[in-house]
């Protein structure tokens, strides 16, 4: 690891040059001190409140060696450390080679000795409770509570009781996509795999714009994609450049570029529709492809930009779909994607989202869980069933396909005898000295180095 440079200490160094350190991404030391530090400390994001629809609904949020039980009961949500205070036992089993547990219970029965647990958490049977000669006291029995909150629609956990309030710690993420009223968005497809790369090499796929030239060099016929990266407080987020007068464009629902904005942005969004399955809706991709027929040649971008948004806004409306309103000035401040730290990312629009979050498989520093959710807004109970679908490679779209094929080598690079340390671009990767940054404050070893 390289020591060149001083340490990043505040926000604003983030701002220049800096190197960062492989130890965070390969070393085994690392990685098994992250169980404590992070994982026990932060407020993960564990689920979506759909998933819990009526009381007894339950699912299991699992971390490394910990696994969270998370319930609907007459109170609202409660969440416990899943295991059996007799003797150890994990109280609900994941079921093999599925992502998590859930279902649906009027209480819980350990497997091994049948003590018995009511949704609120309360030991509600013990075989020859006597025994205990009164020692089994309801403290003693009871299911170990975990901190939940929810936002966004999300439900976050924190196993650490000492920690800040979810508003603490969200902030000023949460104030800020709370206009786009995540909360009313449905799964389109929800996937997960295990890749050969640490978690944070995961994410850093797909926390800044810089590699889609290099990654994704089809895009490049629909427009530019220079964009930002800012650090705030614990979480940064990315966006595009836009011109004066089309700020929308610096969000998600971007116009493409080129001699006639009206087809170049109806061949974007039918590339995008087939190629990633993300990042737009099809009610966006047909008021693309009519934009030729409603509006001349030589409609300024502006304007095209305008009546295509409107245009997809009212056919959405019709059938009971209806946008949050957010300023354009709003949507280009808030950009296109927020990396929640420690390990989540929402890549918000009006009526669609894509989420990532990576975590770690286990103490090997080279693997990860990575998962996938694609949001939208839907008419009323006209959201599909969706479940979380264990993927290979080539069952995900082309385009998120080009992204995972840099992580495995990444992995493998940031090992090589002959690499002394990341050169993130200062302006458009600034997420990620920002991730380590934060990382550094919980681990107390990793902060970026600056460059001068
Ligand atoms: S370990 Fe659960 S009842 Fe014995
Ligand atoms: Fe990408």
């Amino acid at each position: 690891m390289t020591e060149q440079g001083k340490l990043v200490a505040a926000a604003e160094d983030l701002e220049s040059p800096v190197t960062i350190g492989v130890d965070a991404y390969i070393s085994p030391d690392y990685v098994k001190q992250e169980r404590d530090r992070l994982w026990r400390k932060a407020w993960l994001q564990a689920g979506r409140l759909e998933d819990l629809p009526e009381v007894g609904s339950f699912i299991t949020f699992d971390i490394l060696d910990d696994s969270i039980l998370i319930v609907r009961n007459e109170d609202g949500l409660a969440a416990f450390w899943n295991v059996c205070p007799h003797r150890g036992r994990k109280l609900v089993d994941v079921p093999k080679g599925q992502r998590n547990a859930h279902g649906h219970k009027s209480k819980f029965v350990c497997g091994f000795h049948a003590w018995t647990f009511e949704l609120n958490g309360k030991c509600s049977f013990i075989q020859h409770q006597d025994d205990w000669q009164g020692a089994l006291t309801d403290d003693r029995t009871h299911l170990g509570p975990v901190k939940v909150d929810t936002w966004g629609g999300w439900i976050w956990i924190n196993m650490d009781p000492a920690s800040v309030s979810l508003a603490e710690w969200l902030d000023p993420a949460a104030a800020l996509l709370d206009p786009f009223q995540l909360q009313n968005m449905r799964p389109r497809w929800r996937k997960w795999i295990i890749f050969d790369c640490n978690w944070k090499v995961a994410l850093e796929a797909f926390n800044e714009t810089y590699h889609v030239p290099g990654t994704h060099p089809e895009f490049m016929a629909f427009g530019q994609f220079r964009g930002w990266g800012r650090n705030q407080k614990l979480h940064s987020h990315i966006g595009y450049e836009a011109a004066k007068g089309i700020e929308e464009d610096a969000g998600k629902l971007r116009l493409g570029t080129g001699e006639d904005p009206r087809l170049s942005t109806a061949e974007m969004q039918v590339f995008t529709w087939e190629n990633a399955n993300t990042n737009t809706t099809r009610t966006l991709v047909d008021a693309a492809l009519r934009l030729k027929d409603e509006l001349p040649a030589g409609t300024p971008a502006p304007e095209v930009s305008r009546h295509w948004i409107t245009r997809a806004k009212e056919e959405d409306a019709k059938r009971g779909v209806v946008w949050p309103e957010v300023a354009p000035e709003h949507t280009a401040k808030v950009g296109t994607a927020w990396q929640i730290f420690p390990n989540f990312q929402i890549g918000h629009a009006v009526n669609n989202m894509l989420c990532y979050s990576a975590r770690p498989y286990g103490y090997d520093p080279d693997k990860c869980i990575f998962e996938a959710a694609v949001y939208e807004l839907w008419p009323e109970g006209e959201a599909p069933e969706t479940e979380w679908t264990y993927t290979q490679p080539h069952e995900w779209p082309p385009v998120l396909q080009q992204d995972f094929e840099n992580m495995a080598a990444v992995q493998q690079g940031m090992k090589s005898g002959g690499f002394k340390g990341t050169l993130p671009n200062p302006y458009m990767e600034r997420a990620i000295p920002s991730l380590h940054w934060n990382l550094a404050k919980f681990m107390g070893q990793g902060a970026p180095r600056s460059l001068d």
